[in-house]
């Protein structure tokens, strides 16, 4: 580790000389698809503080998006990594049995939702877990439709990318996508039609899924639903209580099975484990992968042990799935996260940060239209007018731009890209983390008086 205790330093401008160096390399060797939101190049991170190569140190609230709730390079992740590294470093779970990999399967075995028998298959990234979850079910199901919502991010691949909403930024030019997936409404109660109550909107969006089974596919064809508990690159949108109420009793009704989307939002982000658990609706598949493995690349889906077993033997894995190095890290993290002093420092984590987000935007109320989120998965959204709403994505990106210069990594996410996202490891100190949010906070001013002096 190479950062030091204490929070903010930085020796040279932002970026500093190293940094121009290495991201004039990157512009040089990597195509531009591949787009990076802050101008810094990283030597080295412990906790929630990140050094760059000029020696400048900043406190992360971007935590690789979503994926540091234990922080960056944590002592126990590390020392299982050193060991395992010196043990097995592969042998595919195709090929051979390792104990980890078992002992991951049963540990979210035992931690998903639900007081029935499950399984878990494990793999690399978020878009398989995804992709997996939607084979797994079409094979128990015999139906193709899966449902999916507007606002969704499910992934890359082929079939998670036409699941996945938000077509400039992640789809324009790469179609043909792959079919039988069915987009419903998602009830954002931020962007209600103006004068329609808060209860009156999702009561409405009640109405709206069986309008949506009349019109946009009938149940009998689907397989699944796919929903994200809080949607992740949509904004941090919260799924009302009664809306997965309804989702979960329609796909009772009709033998649909529902499948909650957890990457982003599992593993503690909340202040439960699984930010499904606010609702109590219990999922029949759920998938998780970020957080899980504590930056290792590893994702799982968990479920129904009789849904999970559809597939036919050789159906489900790949050569890097499971790999040792991300199963005990992966274990290490679970064991950090699921203490309950952790989560409950996770809860009391998002008041407080929800507090000074509130503060910052009770400051600035025609700029800042919503402070929104669950736990410390928390957006500020960023608009024009607080009346129309209309997304102001200059403001925000000046913010994160802002943030970075000032000493403290921020990104964007949402719809409109409108949002400033709060990521921070879970348990960050209290001492960096007002040291982070002041920063934020002069940093929302000093867009503020940029933007009205631009008129
Ligand atoms: C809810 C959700 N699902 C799926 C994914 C895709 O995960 P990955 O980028 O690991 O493929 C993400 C990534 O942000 C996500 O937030």
């Amino acid at each position: 580790m190479t950062t030091t205790a204490t929070g903010i330093s930085l020796i040279t401008e932002i970026p500093g000389p190293l940094s121009r160096d290495i991201l004039a390399r990157r512009e040089a060797a990597i195509p531009q698809g591949n787009a990076k939101l802050t101008p810094i190049s990283i030597a080295s991170a412990h906790g929630s503080l990140v050094r760059d190569v000029d020696g400048n140190q900043f406190i992360d609230l971007a935590g690789g998006i979503g994926v540091l709730a234990v922080g960056h390079t944590p002592d126990q992740v590390v020392e299982a990594l050193q060991r395992q590294a010196g043990e097995l470093i592969h042998m595919c779970a195709i090929v051979s049995t390792y104990e980890s990999f078992v002992a991951v399967a049963e540990k979210l075995n035992s931690i998903a939702p639900g007081d029935f028998a499950k399984k878990t298959v494990l793999m690399s990234t978020g878009a398989e877990a995804v992709e997996t979850a939607v084979h797994i079910a079409r094979s128990y199901q015999k139906r193709q439709g899966i449902v999916v919502f507007q606002g969704a991010y499910h992934g890359r691949t082929n079939l998670t990318m036409s699941m996945t909403s938000k077509f400039n930024l992640f789809k324009k030019g790469f179609g043909p996508f792959a079919p039988e997936v069915y987009r419903f409404p998602f009830p954002n109660v931020y962007r209600r039609p103006p004068g329609m109550s808060e209860e009156s909107f999702v009561d409405w969006h009640l109405s709206l899924l069986d309008q949506s089974f009349m019109a946009i596919v009938d149940p009998s064809h689907v397989a699944a639903i796919v929903v994200e508990p809080v949607q992740g690159e949509g904004g941090f949108v919260v799924a009302p209580k009664a809306w997965l109420e309804k989702l979960r009793a329609l796909a009772d009704e009709h033998g649909i099975l529902l499948i909650a989307d957890e990457i982003q939002s599992g593993m503690g982000r909340t202040g439960k484990l699984w930010a499904i658990e606010h609702s109590g609706v219990i999922p029949d598949m759920l998938t998780t992968a970020k957080s899980l493995a504590a930056g290792m690349p590893l994702s799982a889906v968990v479920g129904r042990s009789e849904v999970m077993d559809a597939p036919h033997p050789g159906g489900l894995g790949g050569t890097y799935s499971g790999n040792p190095l991300a199963c005990v890290a992966a274990l290490a993290a679970i064991d950090q996260i699921t203490d309950p002093a952790f989560l409950s420092r996770s809860a009391s984590l998002g008041e407080k940060l929800r507090a000074r987000l509130e503060e910052i935007g009770a400051r600035h109320p025609r700029l800042i239209g919503d402070v929104r989120g669950l736990g410390s998965m928390l957006v500020m959204e960023f608009v024009k007018d607080p009346v129309a709403k209309t997304p102001w994505m200059e403001a925000t990106a000046a913010v994160t731009v802002e943030t970075v210069r000032r000493g403290v990594i921020t990104i964007r996410a949402g719809l409109y890209s409108n949002c400033v996202r709060f990521l921070p490891a879970l348990d960050i100190s209290d001492d960096l983390l007002d040291e982070a949010l002041d920063v934020v906070s002069a940093s929302v001013d000093h867009v503020a008086s940029e933007m009205s002096m631009a008129g």
